[in-house]
């Protein structure tokens, strides 16, 4: 099937961020996706499965006291029940991870138990035809990895890579798109500068050491993985999840340094990871995560967020500016990498219905808009599929297309999934 994108008006109006959608009669946009097209939904195993004790996310919870994830949504039980729903909602794709402390509690020590309940979970996505993307490291480590200085000590590396050689050949046969790292900035800045994540340290000089060491390990992952394919002469598909934002100036009085703080943490941000790992042939496909935009004030050249009360842009739960017209121009600018690309998470944590459709619609829309211009974009991937806990926000944020009930465990469809399914379904988008 053709894409094509047809507008009512004669001035593009997809380029218009939505404000009103769901009370216009008039359709003004349409966009047929590729019958190939990959519609999914994210989750990780900590957010989600509930009883990760091995974690360093759990020590460091009750260590700062903060909201703990103790069962969170109970997937880890669940797992079957959400994928049918994910397959109710006419998805065709789940993006998972795996818990590498619940498989490798201790050095050297693999639980077979654990290991065939992700065999369990991956056939069930198989049964159900739904195609498994898998994160090995989303943000948390096993506790004993965490205390023997985790990321921070060079040696520990070949912790990590002995964790991904292990699943990689236990899995290999069912899985293609492999996932090394979810944003290994966001982990080594939240972790490593401001200190509000696991393991609470505030150093940039381990900062930098900690994301040197992650973006070797997973050099040294890629090669690992297309090496256990090439022996079986099966495909792979391998990537680390990059998370991209719109970067603006804080409109003050020294609008010029506010600029170029903001010109370096795009830079840094977005593309220098990316750039990096292109040039060292390691990337197969770009996987973006885009949630808003951030305005940036000078403070040093990298410059800090400036909240504003006179920014324009709506605010959703977490107080995260709403930003659609942002992912377009970041995918138009990823199409210079002349790699596949896909929207590995979108989405966003609010209080009515109306506000989640809004932002989907509007975000799809770009997606569709940068794709009708020839940008090769593969699959698109709502965060979350279940409502889960969200690190040191604990359970408030919302961004699931199913709402999970906190204390039953109970899921229940939200209407703008409803929406989201039928777009999926019916594979194109018109507004
Ligand atoms: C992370 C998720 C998180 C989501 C919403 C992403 O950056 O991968 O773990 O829940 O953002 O904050």
């Amino acid at each position: 099937m053709r894409n094509h994108i047809s507008t009512k008006h004669a001035i593009a109006p997809s380029i218009q961020p939505l404000t009103s959608l769901g009370t216009s009669p008039s359709v003004s946009f349409k966009f047929h996706f590729p019958s190939s097209f990959l519609w999914g939904a994210a989750i990780s195993s900590y957010q989600t499965e509930g009883a990760n004790y091995n974690s360093d996310w759990y020590v460091f919870e009750k260590e700062k006291k903060i909201q703990e994830a103790a069962r969170a949504a109970n997937h880890y039980e669940l797992f079957s029940k959400d994928f049918k729903l994910a397959k109710e909602l006419n998805l065709k794709a789940v993006r998972l991870s795996f818990e590498w402390a619940r498989i490798n509690p201790k050095p050297g020590v693999y639980l077979e138990e654990e290991i065939n309940h992700y065999k369990e979970v991956i056939q069930t996505l198989k049964i159900l035809d739904l195609k498994p993307f898998v994160t090995l490291h989303h943000f948390t480590n096993p506790i004993w990895f965490a205390q023997s200085g985790s990321f921070q000590s060079s040696k520990n590396i070949d912790y990590f890579l002995g964790y991904l050689k292990r699943i990689v050949e236990e899995f290999k046969d069912d899985i293609q798109h492999w996932l090394i790292f979810n944003e290994p900035l966001v982990y080594v800045y939240n972790g490593y500068i401001c200190g509000r994540w696991a393991p609470g340290v505030k150093s940039i000089r381990t900062a930098q050491k900690v994301l040197r060491n992650v973006i070797s390990a997973y050099i040294d992952g890629y090669k690992e993985i297309k090496n256990i394919y090439k022996e079986d002469n099966i495909p792979s598909y391998v990537s680390v999840v990059n998370h991209i934002r719109k970067f603006s100036p804080c409109p003050s009085f020294n609008f010029g340094q506010n600029s170029i703080s903001a010109y370096f943490k795009n830079k840094i941000s977005n593309f220098d990871i990316i750039d990096y790992l292109t040039k060292k042939t390691s990337l197969d496909y770009l996987a973006v995560n885009y949630y808003c935009k951030e305005y940036v004030k000078f403070k040093g050249l990298i410059g800090c967020e400036c909240p504003h009360q006179f920014h324009k842009e709506r605010k959703n739960y977490l107080g995260w500016y709403i930003y659609p017209q942002g992912l377009y121009e970041l995918l138009k600018k990823l199409k210079g990498y002349n790699l596949p690309i896909y929207v590995m998470e979108n989405g966003s944590a609010e209080t009515e219905d109306s506000l989640y459709k809004e932002y989907l619609f509007s975000h799809l829309k770009c997606v569709a808009r940068a794709m009708s211009e020839g940008i090769d974009i593969r699959g698109y991937f709502w965060w979350s599929l279940i409502d889960n806990f969200e690190w040191d926000k604990g359970f408030g944020p919302r961004f699931g297309l199913i709402d999970v009930n906190y204390d039953t465990f109970e899921r229940r469809i939200k209407p703008f999934a409803y929406e989201y399914a039928k777009i999926c379904k019916e594979n194109k988008i018109e507004i």
